[in-house]
């Protein structure tokens, strides 16, 4: 666990997640991703991913308390296919729409940065406030996102 500004972090992974709340971190990234959300069963089959032991499976869900509340949460997903396509993807990072714009963000990510090897992908609306994150984390932009919608 980490502690900034009476604000704890919390990494769980596969094999260390006994202690992590699902369903609260559940609800907590359903109503604060906004309009940038999923559908909470989509949200909780992200989650499972990341705390899956299966083979090429797995990532990291990490969690921003203050007061035993959470004010914050990310989750990465493994994807498995090192060497051709990154080998991570932030999927979801929410921070309680009351404590923006203190760190938060920046801290959860930093972390799931530090505690993930290999390369990062992660994609964004244009409008999303959320690139300016990303950018000043040093992620970068260069290859256009194309999507056969079905
Ligand atoms: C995106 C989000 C997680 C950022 O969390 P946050 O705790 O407010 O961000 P931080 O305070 O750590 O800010 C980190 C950096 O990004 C910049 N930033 C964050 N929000 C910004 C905004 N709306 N406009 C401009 N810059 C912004 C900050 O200035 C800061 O830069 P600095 O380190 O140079 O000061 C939060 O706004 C959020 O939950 N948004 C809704 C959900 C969402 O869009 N998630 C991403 C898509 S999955």
């Amino acid at each position: 666990m980490d502690e900034n500004n009476n604000v704890s972090y919390s990494v769980y992974t596969p094999g260390n997640h006994s202690e992590l709340n699902k369903d609260e971190v559940l609800d907590f990234l359903f109503t604060h991703l906004d309009e940038y959300g999923d559908q909470r069963a989509d949200i909780a089959k992200c989650m499972d991913y990341a705390l899956s032991e299966a083979e090429g499976k797995g990532g990291s869900v990490l969690v921003a308390r203050e007061n035993d509340n959470v004010v914050g949460a990310l989750i990465m997903n493994n994807t498995g296919m090192s060497g051709y396509i990154p080998e991570n993807i932030l999927v979801y990072v929410a921070v309680h729409n009351s404590q923006r714009g203190k760190g938060v963000g920046k801290k959860l990510a930093q972390l799931a940065i530090d505690n993930t090897q290999g390369s990062i992908a992660l994609h964004v609306e244009p409008q999303n406030p959320a690139r300016h994150l990303y950018e000043k984390l040093g992620f970068t932009n260069k290859y256009l996102e194309y999507r056969l919608q079905r």
